[in-house]
């Protein structure tokens, strides 16, 4: 399951798909004080791309203490639902775009032990995740169209993180607040100021030689930034 570190209300996810995949295990190493490893599922049919499956979620999960927080951009996310809670998976988030028995797969994933969260990309509503916030652990807010590290933030995001936590807090429902694409320590701040508390960044932090500060100085910026 998701938990926050109790020290800090911010959440750290570097993104593996980021990270340097000849040498995956030391290279995840680099950034054992984040929080969650943010694990990118990508099937080549819902985003144009094809990263790794749930073969490589249970040979990286031995070598970090961080919780696997495993993001399905996938077409079919159901049926990945047992293997990658098998390879160790403490979340599961599913896309909405593609959810078409939403509520039975976050049930699903909850018995199955994880943590529940579910997707939206750039252009669908803050709405159409309303009937499901009594299931879900997290919202994933994409801020940028998925397939895809190293792209830039969308500004536009920053209203829709806004409103979503707005909604989160009139539900009264204990829900993290992902954002996930182009977050670095340029835009960190600005982003938690908006209401974001659990944030992935993959070349925000890879790219960095000195990741540890890097995401000591990313979590003390976007505690500046966030009033939740
Ligand atoms: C994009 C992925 C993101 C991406 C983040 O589809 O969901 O997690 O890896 O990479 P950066 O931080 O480089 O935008
Ligand atoms: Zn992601």
């Amino acid at each position: 399951m998701l938990t926050k570190n109790k020290n800090s209300d911010i959440v750290i996810c570097p993104s593996v798909l980021a990270a340097d995949f000849s040498n995956l295990a030391s290279d995840i190493a680099t950034i054992s004080t984040a929080d969650w490893l943010h694990f990118d599922v990508m099937d080549g049919h819902y985003v144009p791309n094809l990263s790794f499956g749930p073969v490589v979620a249970a040979a990286v999960k031995p070598h970090s203490d961080l919780a696997l927080d495993v993001h399905l951009m996938v077409s079919q996310p159901d049926d990945w639902f047992e293997a990658f809670a098998e390879a160790g998976a403490d979340s599961l988030v599913i896309h909405q775009e593609v959810a078409v028995h939403a509520n039975r797969s976050l049930q699903r994933i909850k018995e199955l032990g994880c943590s529940a969260g579910m997707a939206i990309n750039p252009g669908t509503p803050i709405e159409t995740l309303y009937e499901h916030l009594p299931y879900l652990d997290l919202v994933l807010i994409m801020t940028v169209n998925p397939g895809f590290g190293g792209q830039s933030y969308i500004n536009s995001m920053d209203d829709k993180i806004r409103r979503m936590r707005k909604m989160i807090e009139q539900s009264g429902y204990n829900i993290f607040l992902q954002v996930d694409g182009g977050i670095t320590r340029d835009n960190i701040e600005r982003v938690a100021a908006c209401g974001a508390n659990a944030f992935v960044a993959g070349s925000g932090i890879f790219k960095k030689s000195d990741r540890a500060a890097e995401i000591k100085l990313m979590r003390e910026l976007a505690e500046k930034g966030y009033s939740g």
